[in-house]
């Protein structure tokens, strides 16, 4: 089959190298010149652990290829996704759907054939309605059909997400469609991934759906941590002890310094937004948004409490920027949160974050970036482990003691074992556990 991919940000380039990596022939599309060039020659704009290799593969194989037209390729597709970005709209938190529609008209202009447009961008319910009501417009007299095609894709385990989904999920009752889309996933529907076609808006909804009922764990699982530590019970087993009953589950029950990201955060406010705007307010969902961001924001308090009650002075050792291991992503993350707090409370702060720091020094202008974890410990009061990743799983304990002036681990992610930090002399303070 022929795709075309339009947006080359981090769904479009997962998703495109990925079809091509299943045989069809896919042309990624993005208006930005420079980004075009830098693919075609060879560079990746984003850090995702095997995409470059993915990438080389098909390129290499004439499956894959890169263009700044929309018309070098779309003429020629069974599918064109649109996959292009919709940050959220400053002031009222509403997806920006501008780039989307922009796109549809484009395609609209352009098609020749029968060709299933599907929306592959996280958008509002009711897009995919306009998008037909565009292609409708303007190409009433060709035939194509339109679907919704949510992504479920992490951020450092994206490829993996894309071979070995769940389930796949496609808003689409035309039949015609429907084929096209088997056909597209053919090796993993022969792998027997349940595959669900429903109507656009229910596509629609059930990607913003699952990344509330995702931050809501996460957000739940947080308050029941604090409860731990008043209570003197260990937030690591009664989230194992819920999570074996299968009717919760055992995933996305850790916890730690709130979700950050490029989804949960702005997925969660434009779904508020939506029921608003129809008067069904979530209350659940407001209140996991509200609980995460005091959270973020009560990070701090927290090192400044291990630190004796005052921070200022005091020279902290920060490992992990990034919301999440295995990204360079800091939309959201929760080091945007502690690093100013704590140097407004009048502390130093000197970091590590393996690929983080490139971003994280124009965002965290005032700290120190250092080259390794160790670097940043030198006589430093105090450890904080802030994103976990493996490479900070195994530190020698021994070295990290003494190199800090104080041996205080706070450890945000609870990577370290119970008693292991204690034995090498620290004060140890994990969350929702005792210390
Ligand atoms: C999330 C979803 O997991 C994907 O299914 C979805 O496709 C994607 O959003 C999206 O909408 O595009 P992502 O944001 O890449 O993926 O990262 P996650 O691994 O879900 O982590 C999100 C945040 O939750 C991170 O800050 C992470 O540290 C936090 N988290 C996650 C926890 O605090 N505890 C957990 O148990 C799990």
């Amino acid at each position: 089959m022929r795709v075309t991919v339009v947006g080359t940000g981090y769904v479009g380039l997962v998703s495109g190298a990925c079809f091509s990596e299943f045989g069809h022939h896919v042309t990624c599309v993005d208006v930005n010149a420079d980004k075009i060039k830098a693919l075609k020659a060879g560079s990746i704009p984003i850090f995702e652990p095997g995409l470059d290799a993915l990438v080389e593969r098909n390129v290499k194989a004439g499956r894959l290829d890169f263009s700044t037209r929309l018309g070098d390729s779309v003429g020629a597709s069974d599918a064109v996704f649109i996959a292009v970005g919709t940050p959220s709209r400053r002031g009222d938190g509403h997806a920006d759907l501008s780039y989307v529609y922009k796109a549809a008209e484009d395609i609209a202009d352009l098609l020749y054939g029968y060709t299933v447009v599907i929306t592959k961008s996280t958008v509002p319910v009711g897009t995919g309605a306009q998008v037909e009501k565009i292609l409708r417009d303007r190409a009433g007299d060709k035939e194509w059909d339109v679907a919704s095609n949510p992504e479920f894709l992490r951020e450092g385990a994206a490829i993996d997400d894309f071979m070995h989904p769940d389930r796949v999920i496609v808003g689409t009752r035309s039949e015609r469609a429907q084929a096209v889309i088997r056909e597209l996933y053919r090796p993993l529907f022969l792998n027997e991934t349940p595959v669900m076609f429903t109507a656009l808006e229910s596509a629609e909804l059930i990607k913003y759906a699952a990344n509330a009922f995702l931050a809501t764990k996460i957000s739940f699982i947080n308050e029941i941590a604090d409860l731990c530590e008043e209570l003197g019970a260990e937030v690591q087993d009664v989230a194992k002890g819920i999570g074996l009953d299968n009717r919760i589950g055992r995933k996305f029950l850790n916890a730690g310094p709130g979700y950050g990201g490029s989804c949960f955060p702005k997925d969660t406010l434009a779904l508020l937004r939506t029921a608003e705007e129809i008067n069904r307010p979530l209350r659940i969902v407001q209140a996991t948004v509200d609980a995460n961001d005091q959270r973020k924001k009560s990070m701090a308090d927290r090192i400044i409490k291990a630190l004796g009650g005052s921070a200022k002075g005091k020279h902290v050792a920060l490992l992990g920027l990034t919301f999440k291991p295995n990204t360079d992503d800091m939309r959201d993350s929760p080091s945007l949160d502690i690093v100013p707090a704590l140097l407004k409370a009048g502390a130093t702060i000197a970091a590590y974050d393996p690929e983080g720091m490139e971003e994280a020094r124009k965002l965290l202008p005032e700290i120190t970036y250092c080259d390794d974890a160790y670097a940043t410990m030198d006589k430093a009061d105090i450890l904080v482990i802030l994103t976990e990743w493996n490479q900070f799983r195994a530190l020698d304990l021994d070295r990290v003691g003494s190199l800090l002036r104080q041996r205080i681990l706070v450890d945000l992610r609870n990577i370290y074992g119970r008693g292991e930090p204690q034995a090498h002399g620290f004060e140890y303070r994990g969350i929702g556990r005792k210390n």
